[in-house]
């Protein structure tokens, strides 16, 4: 039985004040909760006060991004290293986001999963296609390529976490339908280890969210905008536990 997980994005967003609140309201909303994990990815500079207020809570924080590289003259990046000082537990790798507007590669991609599970930290791996791959039905070849360059320089694929995002889905309040993601990821899950945690990321709400995880192969979601929400969030974690109990 696999665990749900559901990992709030902060993307760009937040200040030391609304990211305090905002914590604080998730902490009392998840606080009676079982059988379902729950992390927060949140940007950089926020990361020491971040792990300050969830050190021993149930919920646990990653980042956003980082670099392939170990250290070095390489300005403006953050190394897997620090990020582990920091107790990270997940980072977020691949993002269509850092995929699209920073021209991030396949191979980059991989690179940057082996750094984190080498520094003993969860990768939160995100494939997806775009509306124009998906009308064209290359979905299954695009984000099966996507996969197949990670796992051709991770032999070990170790504890990490696949999110599946179709880009058309991702801020637009477009949602793909429960079959839809289900159906890619039956295909994702024929690559991975049983165990392996398959996310489905892209404008879930609390309102969709129940649907989407009661599909076989959905074990939780990754959250952009409703993870910016108190009671958004909550409300799709305890749509995640529920799930999970009616999945036992
Ligand atoms: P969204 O973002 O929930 O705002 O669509 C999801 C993501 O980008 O991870």
């Amino acid at each position: 039985m696999r665990i749900p997980l559901v990992a709030g994005n902060w993307k760009m967003h937040g200040n030391r004040a609304s990211n305090r609140a905002l914590l604080d309201a998730i902490l009392a909303g998840i606080a009676g909760l079982e059988g379902v994990e729950c992390a927060v990815c949140v940007p950089f500079p926020y990361l020491g006060e971040v792990a300050g207020r969830l050190a021993d809570t149930k919920l646990a924080w990653g980042a956003q991004n980082l670099s392939e590289h170990a250290q070095g003259a390489h300005t403006g990046e953050v190394s897997a290293a620090m990020l582990k000082e920091f107790g990270c537990r997940y980072v977020i790798v691949g993002h269509s986001e850092r995929r699209q507007l920073y021209g991030e590669t396949d191979a980059a991609a991989a690179a940057k999963f082996a750094a984190v599970l080498g520094q003993g930290m969860t990768p939160i791996l995100c494939l997806g296609e775009t509306l124009h791959e998906r009308e064209a039905g290359r979905t299954e070849e695009v984000v099966g390529r996507q996969l197949e360059a990670v796992l051709l320089l991770n032999r070990n694929f170790g504890n990490a976490v696949v999110a599946y995002e179709p880009v058309w889905a991702i801020g637009t309040g477009r949602t793909a339908t429960p079959e839809q993601a289900q159906e890619v990821h039956a295909f994702l899950r024929k690559r991975l280890a049983p165990g392996t945690r398959l996310l489905y990321g892209g404008s879930v709400k609390k309102d969709n969210a129940a649907a989407l995880f009661a599909m076989r192969d959905i074990d939780g979601g990754l959250i952009g905008g409703a993870s910016l929400v108190a009671a958004d969030f909550i409300g799709i974690v305890q749509a995640a536990a529920r799930a999970a109990q009616q999945k036992d």
